[in-house]
């Protein structure tokens, strides 16, 4: 892979967008190199991923501006839907993932971001939408997730205008969880991570889905959803093993993911 970069640490995914030049601009072939290293993820080993940029200064600037300039109209429509595809991909990957935004996440960056399930800043992140700027509209999902994730009106606020913002207005509107200094991002995303590795992981995998599928429906749909994912849990060795261990007040044994 040229562009896109997995380790796995333990029970910890990190994968990183490794475009530092072109302040990881997501061009076709990064976005295809993420979608085979998505594919490659095994979830029996690994608990929650970790999406970073490589390089000080960005997460990732946007899709690239310089391939998109010479689109069609078609070409253009491809384009937003292999992004949407990957990046579908990612908000339904099977393990929690935790974006550690370490600077610029504009345009297609923000949209990455948002396909994260938990979103960590460094006090140098910088947020925004400018496509409109460019002529174009968000083309990665960004019309559809920003306004799920901050509300329609500073959605389309932050999309009308363009603006970019800083990381203390990304946590005030709730679009980032957490602020940190640009050092100790990383170590804050793992000890997050870690955390929820540390947690039953089908249940925690349980936890996602009902989320994800149940903002999708009305909420008796979504209660069933619940019901379902939760009902499932009493199959697992995991369940028995907490229960049985509050129950005879000791530490549960290590999960291990059946
Ligand atoms: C292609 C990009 C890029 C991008 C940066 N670069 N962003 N190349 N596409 N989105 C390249 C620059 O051309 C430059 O290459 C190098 O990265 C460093 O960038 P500079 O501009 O020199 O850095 P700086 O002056 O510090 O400015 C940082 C910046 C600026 C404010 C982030 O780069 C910027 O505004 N970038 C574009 C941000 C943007 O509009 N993103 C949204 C794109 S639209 P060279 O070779 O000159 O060193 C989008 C649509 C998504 O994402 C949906 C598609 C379907």
């Amino acid at each position: 892979m040229a562009f896109v970069e997995f380790t796995a640490k333990e029970q910890i995914g990190i994968l990183t967008i490794n475009r530092p030049n072109a302040l990881n601009a997501l061009n076709d072939q990064v976005i295809r190199e993420l979608d085979q290293v998505l594919d490659s993820i095994d979830v029996g080993t690994i608990r929650c991923v970790i999406v970073t940029g490589a390089g000080e200064k960005a997460f990732v600037a946007g899709a690239d501006i310089a391939q998109m300039s010479k689109l069609t109209k078609a070409e253009g429509e491809a384009f937003g839907k292999l992004g949407n595809d990957v990046f579908r991909k990612l908000e339904t990957l099977p393990v929690p993932t935790i974006a550690a935004v370490n600077g610029f996440a504009l345009g297609g960056g923000c949209e990455l971001c948002m396909s994260c399930d938990i979103r960590l800043a460094s006090e140098t992140a910088v947020f925004g939408q400018p496509e409109v700027g460019l002529g174009i509209t968000p083309g990665f999902g960004g019309t559809q997730r920003m306004a799920r994730l901050v509300g329609m009106g500073k959605a389309k606020e932050l999309i009308y205008t363009a603006r970019n913002i800083k990381a203390p207005e990304a946590l005030a509107i709730g679009l980032v969880q957490a602020v940190y200094p640009a050092a100790e991002l990383m170590a804050e995303a793992e000890k997050m991570a870690n955390r929820i590795a540390g947690n039953a992981p089908i249940a925690v995998r349980a936890c996602k889905k009902a989320i994800n599928d149940g903002m999708q429906v009305d909420i008796e749909a979504g209660e069933v959803i619940e019901e379902k994912l939760f009902g499932s849990c009493f199959e697992t060795q995991d369940q028995q093993n907490a229960m049985t261990a509050f129950i005879e007040k000791r530490k549960h044994d290590p999960f291990v993911n059946a």
